[in-house]
């Protein structure tokens, strides 16, 4: 994004382009700001591990354009859900491309990654004998829950460590491994999730480090080798204006550091070294665009959007900042103001407080930056406010890749029993 005369340019595209040829709110992405990322990414890791791959998490954003792009690139997936799976096979991914790392399987989730290829990601000890039920697969990996993790907004997205409810106890890894192994399997691969938006390269090296001697443990012991070791993904991205972004070089070089010391120190075959980040590619990305309806003068002053908890989830559900930027009026003075979405329910009153230009007014377009990961996934109808538009840009062309919800999408597959509408 850039901002030329006030007016704000999504790769070379006027966001009033994107309003007039879409309506709002529209979620947009910069196909272009992907690729660096990724290649960023890739280029640092693979710098300092040779066999390293990243898959994107597919859930944070999961329109097919934009796994399309980070398909091309060379990613795998790391899918949480058999649908997840599903898309990504169709969109051409083969079964050991992907990672299935849900969480709770039931029976069907089973027989259906079973049957998809997919390396299956084992949450839990309880699994493997369900798993074993249905099946044995070629490879097998578990996602071991480090006994620590971090989170950018506060206790919410903290997916490791004892308050967290993924991943085998550190206790229990050994008892797992060793339980695949007399069953048969031969392949297998390790598995952790560190937390979420981090932005401190030390801490991946730390938390690497925890689970490298877990699961190096384990494999010295067992006298089992792993094909691969997922660190997961929780690459950060800024989203306050004070942050800094992520020193990609520097994780990768400490991460790298640690993980092939740590492989020589349990005398391991060296893995392939798997991130599977999804934020740090598609998140600065992402913008919202929406279109201020009203504003309200009552105990405070409230600027009424059509962008609310309704079609970016993240401020009402875990607190998450999203900076906001106004077209037009960038370089004005600014006072506090509070911004809303339409929804009725006051945790969508999601802005507060907020400096915003001085003379915001009705009609205005305003754009939340950060909006590509976990934005129009997490998006629902609730109140009959129905999903945005999604469109992508590359230089001066946009592309709509997702359609605007009707009416008709709310109550599509929706039956009345005989009788009722009498
Ligand atoms: C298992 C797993 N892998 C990867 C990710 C991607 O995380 P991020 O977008 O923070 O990189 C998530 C996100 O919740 C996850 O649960």
């Amino acid at each position: 994004m850039r901002i030329d005369n006030d007016q704000i340019y999504v790769e070379d595209v006027p966001v009033t382009a994107i309003a007039e040829t879409y309506g709002t709110p529209t979620y947009v992405y910069e196909e272009n700001t992907i690729r660096a990322n990724f290649r960023r990414a890739l280029k640092a890791f693979s710098r300092y591990y040779e066999n390293f791959r990243f898959h994107y998490a597919i859930k944070a954003n999961n329109n097919p354009a934009i796994a399309h792009i980070l398909r091309q690139e060379g990613a795998g997936i790391d899918a949480a859900s058999v649908n997840e799976i599903l898309l990504a096979k169709k969109l051409g991914f083969a079964g050991d491309d992907i990672v299935f790392s849900g969480n709770f399987l039931s029976d069907d989730d089973i027989k259906a990654g079973l049957d998809s290829g997919a390396v299956f990601n084992l949450d839990d000890l309880s699994l493997l004998p369900r798993l074993l039920k249905f099946g044995q697969p070629d490879i097998l990996s578990f996602r071991v829950n480090p006994g620590y993790g971090r989170s950018n907004v506060g206790d919410y997205v903290t997916n490791a460590g004892p308050g967290a409810k993924f991943g085998i106890h550190p206790d229990q890894v050994m008892d797992a491994y060793r339980a695949a192994r007399d069953a048969g399997i031969k392949r297998f691969g390790a598995h952790m999730m560190p937390g979420s938006c981090l932005l401190d390269p030390g801490y991946f090296a730390f938390i690497t480090e925890l689970l490298l001697d877990i699961i190096g443990s384990a494999g010295k012991e067992l006298e089992i080798n792993f094909d691969f070791i997922d660190l997961g993904g929780g690459l950060g991205i800024p989203y306050l204006p004070d942050e800094q972004p992520l020193d990609v070089e520097a994780t990768a070089a400490q991460v790298a550091e640690v993980f092939t010391r740590k492989v020589g120190e349990y005398g391991l075959k060296p893995p392939r070294m798997v991130m599977e980040p999804a934020r740090y590619f598609v998140g600065d990305a992402g913008y919202l665009v929406g279109r201020v309806h009203s504003i309200k003068n009552s105990y405070t002053e409230i600027v009424g959007t059509d962008i609310g908890m309704n079609t970016i989830a993240r401020p009402a559900m875990y607190g998450a900042y999203h900076h906001i930027y106004v077209n037009g009026r960038e370089s004005e003075d600014r006072r506090p103001l509070g911004l809303t979405g339409q929804v009725c329910e006051n945790t969508d009153y999601w802005v507060r407080d907020r400096e915003l230009p001085r003379d915001i007014a009705e009609g205005d377009l305003v754009v939340v930056e950060n909006a590509g990961a976990y934005g129009y996934c997490m998006s629902y109808q609730y109140n009959g406010r129905l999903r945005p538009a999604e469109v992508l840009v590359n230089g001066d062309r946009h592309h709509l890749i997702r359609r605007r919800e009707e009416f008709e999408d709310m109550i599509r597959d929706t039956y009345v029993p005989d009788g009722l509408d009498k």
